[in-house]
C-alpha cells in the first residue's frame, strides 16, 4: 500500500487511563478512511497525536513521509485539521475567521483571498459572509469549521465528528463536501460514532472501542465478522436489564443489547429463534410494539465483537 498515513504502536497514557493502547493502522494515499467508536473510545486522542497536538506515550506517527516525532513542521503543513470542538472567533464575520486561520497556515495577499472565496464556496456559505459567526446556526458554523481545515489545500484532512449535533440539511451538505474533496484528490480520516456515515463514506473502517482498536477493513470484510447472522430488532416498552439478561441466554442468541426502547439481538437462526424471544419478552412482562429482521451491518459487528450497542 502506498500509505500517507501510517500510525503503528500507538499509545496514549493518561494517569493510569491508556486512552489509546496499541493502534496500528495504515490510510492510502487518496482514500476514505473511517474510525467509528462510541464516545470515549480515543478517536479525538488518536487524532491529536496524528496532528502533533499531544505527544505519544509510545508508538510512531507519519504523514506523507514526515514522522510526527522528529518532523511535527511537515507533518502539519500536509495536514488539514477539522476539530471536534468548533475553533471559530463568535465575535468575528465568517471571512474574517478564514483570514485568520488562513494567516496561521502562512498564507497572505491574494492567495489568501482566494484560498477563503474557495473555502467559502465549497462551505455553501458565500453569500453569508459577512455575517458573525454568532449568529450562524450550529450546522453553519461546522460547515465553516470545515472550511479553515482545508483553506491551505492539505493532503490529508482529519475530520473529528464534523456532523454531531446539526440539523439533516447541514450533515447532507457536510457528507456531501466531504466526498466532493475525496474525489478531488484529498485523503481523508473521518471519525463518527454514526456507523451509517461511516458506511456511506468509507473505503475502509477502524472500528474502536477502549483504546483499541477491534476491528479493521473494507466494509464487506467487517461484514463477514457476522456473516450468516441476522440482527432482530425489537420494539419494546418495560425492558429491565433483568429481561436483556434473559434474553442473552436463549438459545441462538449470540450478542444483545438494548438502546432506544429497542433490544437488538444477533443471531444465525432468525427463523426460530423469532418465536422464542417474543414469547420471552412478553412472559418477562415487556411489550412488544415491533419487530424487523435484517442483514447485518456495522452496529451488529460492534455488537458482535463487544456484546454492546453503538448507540448511546
Ligand atoms: N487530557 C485528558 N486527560 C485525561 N483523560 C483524557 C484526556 N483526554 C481524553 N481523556 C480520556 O481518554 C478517553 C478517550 O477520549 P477521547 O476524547 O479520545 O474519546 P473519543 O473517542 O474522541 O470520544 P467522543 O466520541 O466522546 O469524542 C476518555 O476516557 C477520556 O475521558
Ligand atoms: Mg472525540
Amino acid at each position: 500500500m502506498d500509505a500517507i498515513v501510517s500510525v503503528s504502536g500507538l499509545v496514549k497514557r493518561f494517569g493510569e487511563l491508556a486512552a489509546v493502547d496499541d493502534v496500528s493502522f495504515e490510510i492510502a494515499r487518496g482514500e476514505m478512511f473511517g474510525l467509528l467508536g462510541p464516545n470515549g473510545a480515543g478517536k479525538t486522542t488518536t487524532i491529536s497525536m496524528i496532528s502533533c497536538l499531544i505527544e505519544p506515550t509510545a508508538g510512531e506517527v507519519f504523514v506523507d513521509g514526515h514522522a510526527a516525532r522528529t518532523d511535527a513542521l511537515g507533518v502539519k503543513r500536509a495536514l488539514g485539521v477539522v476539530p471536534q470542538e468548533i475553533a471559530l472567533y463568535p465575535a468575528l464575520t465568517a471571512a474574517e475567521n478564514l483570514m485568520f486561520w488562513g494567516r496561521m497556515y502562512g498564507l497572505g495577499g491574494s492567495a489568501l483571498k482566494e484560498a477563503v472565496a474557495d473555502a467559502l464556496e465549497v462551505a455553501g456559505l458565500a453569500d453569508r459572509a459577512k455575517e458573525r459567526i454568532e449568529n450562524y446556526s450550529g450546522g453553519m458554523k461546522r460547515r465553516i469549521n470545515i472550511a479553515a481545515g482545508i483553506l491551505h489545500k492539505p493532503t490529508v484532512l482529519l475530520m473529528d465528528e464534523p456532523t454531531v449535533g446539526i440539523d439533516p440539511q447541514s450533515r447532507n451538505h457536510i457528507l456531501e463536501t466531504v466526498r466532493e474533496l475525496n474525489r478531488s484528490g484529498m485523503t481523508v480520516l473521518y471519525t463518527s460514532h454514526y456507523m451509517e456515515e461511516v458506511e456511506l463514506l468509507c473505503d475502509r473502517i477502524a472500528i474502536m472501542d477502549h483504546g483499541r482498536i477491534i476491528a479493521s477493513g473494507t466494509l464487506g470484510e467487517l461484514r463477514n465478522v457476522v456473516g450468516g447472522m441476522d440482527v432482530i430488532t425489537v420494539g419494546v416498552e418495560g425492558v429491565s436489564d433483568t429481561v436483556l439478561e434473559r434474553v442473552r441466554t436463549i438459545d441462538g442468541v449470540e450478542s444483545a443489547d438494548r438502546a432506544d426502547g429497542e433490544i437488538r439481538v444477533l443471531t444465525a437462526s432468525s427463523g426460530a429463534l423469532l418465536g422464542r424471544l417474543i414469547q420471552a419478552l412478553e412472559s418477562d412482562g415487556a411489550h412488544v410494539v415491533s419487530v424487523t429482521v435484517a442483514e447485518p451491518d456495522l452496529e451488529s459487528v460492534f455488537l458482535r465483537l463487544t456484546g454492546k450497542s453503538l448507540r448511546d
